[in-house]
């Protein structure tokens, strides 16, 4: 059986390096798995999620509207492949607002409010006593997202796993209220063994806020300043000192990227022992990176100049997902006896319904 995959992305900005190493290249894969007989394993669904991005840009909608191609031509670039994978515009699908307006009655503020990573996200982003409601409850709305496909699997970072814990308490909580089985619980796909790519600064995370990101569309002119400026051993000053392989990003990026591990470990050796320059290292992090991400950007240039194309497979993507949805949608309602077909029924059966079930 083929299972579902939901997954997506915020659109507030090209993606990066992050990214790409967190879940993108996950996706390509996961995507492209087939059985035996050359049956796909999953069918992906591809959010670009520019709802749950308006809840905190309420003010600004062009940094949201205006990223939706950006964040689509990454994914294309980066393998998605459409025929494969439906990528689509979560605010053209009514159905999954509507859906979270029923799931909304089905769990208490309390229980909202104890979502860790909104309440670490309401401290970072400083509301004070101004968190917007849509923000507050978007964990609700990405279990519609989730819920609307009833898919199996959703591959995320950690920090989503209270999402999907919230995913399913919705699910088993809307089961048991209306008596069915319409949704199921589905499954967070962490990467294993995978540590967050840190930021060019050797900050925890890679983050367009923190500007400290690669992006997947960066000139090899841009990712040259960047590896230039990349955190190394602030005590390594001269060539010949001895420097620090530990939190130094150069290395770190190495680890995560360059194929010749003998190759790393020699220069690590020789770091540690003295007589390695900073840009000697730099020079072969800036070969490495500029190998995995030159192919990605001529493709992404080559679709950006078809930005007509690129909106057609969201159109179509949409589509397929739309009516993955509508089939949802209409288990929900009969289980919830909201079905009224009002335009199937004669005018006075539309009101005796309307008086006596309602
Ligand atoms: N919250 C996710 C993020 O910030 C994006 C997202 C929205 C998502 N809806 C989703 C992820 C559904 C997985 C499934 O990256």
């Amino acid at each position: 059986m083929t299972q579902i995959i939901l997954t997506g992305d915020r659109p507030t900005g090209p993606l990066h390096l992050g990214h790409y190493v967190g879940s993108l290249q996950n996706r390509v894969k996961l995507q492209n798995e087939a059985d035996s007989s050359g049956v796909a394993k999953y069918k992906p669904y591809i959010l670009i999620a520019d709802m749950q991005a308006l809840t905190d840009n309420a003010g600004t909608p062009e940094k949201v509207s205006g990223n939706i191609l950006e964040v689509a031509l990454d994914y294309l670039a980066v393998g998605i492949d459409p025929s494969k994978s439906s990528i689509f515009i979560q605010s053209q699908i009514p159905e999954i607002s509507e859906l979270t307006m029923y799931f909304l009655n089905l769990l208490t503020l309390n229980q909202v409010e104890r979502n860790p990573t909104v309440k670490e996200e309401i401290r970072q982003k400083d509301f004070g006593n101004k968190v917007p409601m849509g923000f507050l409850i978007y964990p609700v709305s990405q279990a519609a997202d989730i819920l609307a496909f009833n898919a199996d699997l959703v591959p995320v970072g950690s920090d989503q796993i209270p999402m999907i814990e919230d995913t399913n308490m919705i699910a088993r909580k809307f089961n048991q209220t209306y008596g069915t089985e319409v949704f199921k619980e589905c499954e967070a796909l962490v990467p294993e063994n995978f540590s967050r790519l840190v930021g060019l600064d050797g900050k925890a995370k890679m983050s367009k806020s923190l500007n400290n990101a690669i992006y997947l569309k960066d000139t090899s002119d841009e990712l040259w300043q960047k590896v230039r400026a990349m955190y190394t051993d602030p005590d390594h000053i001269k060539v010949e000192d001895p420097g620090k392989v530990e939190g130094n990003v150069c290395f770190t990026y190495l680890d995560a990227f360059a194929e010749d591990k003998a190759k790393v470990q020699t220069l690590k050796d020789h770091y540690s022992k003295g007589g390695l320059g900073d840009m000697a290292v730099k020079k072969y992090v800036m070969e490495v990176l500029d190998a995995k991400l030159s192919p990605i950007r001529e493709r992404r240039e080559e679709l950006a100049k078809n930005p007509d194309r690129v909106m057609e497979i969201l159109a179509k993507g949409t589509e397929e997902a739309r009516s993955k949805v509508l089939e949802t949608m209409t288990k929900v309602k009969a289980a919830m006896g909201i079905d009224y077909q009002l335009g199937k029924t004669s005018r006075k059966d539309k009101l005796k319904k309307l008086l006596n079930e309602v």
